[in-house]
């Protein structure tokens, strides 16, 4: 346990202490505070400290943890090891090993891939036209292979840029699974959103489809910061997500978030974002958590 970082140095523990053969040993130990470990603890007035954060400091903190879920996440999604974030890390690993298809993007659920194309479809068509959105540009964040420019923005925009982490997902994308429509996308990139700044003022459209789950709240935030500056007038951010239906629930196995579409609501206004409509995708089975589609600039 680190506490030496944090703790006071121990000139009142030597005013305090109620043995003078204890004087010595703190003198002795006061230079040494930063290494102060359980042994050293126990010869010292620090004894008590440590005791007192032990016992009831990570009482709190467990109890914390086991009553908000937003406390829960925090240790999760920053959880370093040997700088890596492990957060991240996990759902690199998890994505390496998924093939780049439908049933790779969909998980176990690639029988609602048409279902959920038509929902995009029908709620794009209510921010894009005269007096709305341009239908020059498009950014598709999370891509995949692309299966949401191929069957929601491709037939919409005159061109495209893509977004995703795995080199995989675009080759395929770019090599196979566009067709001739691969002409039409301007850009790939190969970034993590959370460090992938968007051209300014160049999209109608920047769609982001299971994969806002992927990154943290902060992350989330300053990315959705980010996409707003990168929005061309009447532009629009739409988000289409898994919303928890109770706080926020990590899925250990992708690393991935979902949220209860308050938290996101939450997010979205700190990002400087004003909610234009906001709906259910219907259609879905019941087992699968709520997918709801945001609209926001
Ligand atoms: C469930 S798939 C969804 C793909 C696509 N949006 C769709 O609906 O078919 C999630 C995608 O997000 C990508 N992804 C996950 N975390 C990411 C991150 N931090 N930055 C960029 N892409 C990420 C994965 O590589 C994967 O292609």
């Amino acid at each position: 346990m680190e506490i030496a970082e944090t703790a006071p140095e121990p000139r009142e523990s030597r005013i305090a202490l109620p043995n003078v053969e204890f004087a010595a040993a703190a003198e002795a130990l006061r230079d040494r505070w930063k290494d102060t470990d359980d042994s050293m603890c126990r010869h010292s007035m620090s004894f008590h400290l440590h005791h007192s954060l032990r016992s009831e400091f990570f009482a709190s903190y467990l109890y914390l943890i086991k009553e908000i879920p937003m406390v829960k996440l925090f240790p999760v999604t920053c959880e370093f090891i040997k700088g890596e974030k492990q957060f991240y890390y996990r759902a690199q690993q998890f994505y390496e090993d998924v093939p780049p298809s439908e049933e790779g993007m969909m998980g176990d659920f690639v029988e609602i891939c048409h279902v959920d194309l038509e929902g995009s479809r029908e709620f794009l068509k209510r921010f894009v036209g005269p007096g709305k959105a341009d239908t020059h540009c498009a950014l598709d964040c999370g891509c995949g292979i692309g299966r949401v420019s191929k069957g929601v923005l491709l037939p919409v925009f005159e061109k495209m840029e893509m977004a995703d982490m795995m080199e995989h997902f675009l080759l395929h994308a770019h090599e196979e699974y566009l067709g001739e429509d691969a002409d039409r996308i301007e850009t790939y990139y190969c970034y993590s959103l959370q460090e992938f700044t968007p051209p300014k003022k160049k999209y109608d459209v920047i769609w982001m489809q299971w994969v806002a789950c992927h990154l943290t709240d902060k992350d989330l935030t300053n990315f959705l910061f980010r996409c707003k500056k990168s929005l061309r007038p009447n532009g629009v951010i739409i988000m289409k997500e898994n919303m928890a239906r109770q706080g926020c629930k990590l899925d250990p196995i992708d690393s991935s978030i979902s949220r209860h579409l308050d938290i996101m609501k939450c997010i979205i206004a700190r990002a400087g974002l004003e909610i234009l409509d906001i709906e259910k995708q219907e259609g879905f089975p019941d087992v699968i958590m709520p997918v709801w589609m945001i609209a926001m600039q």
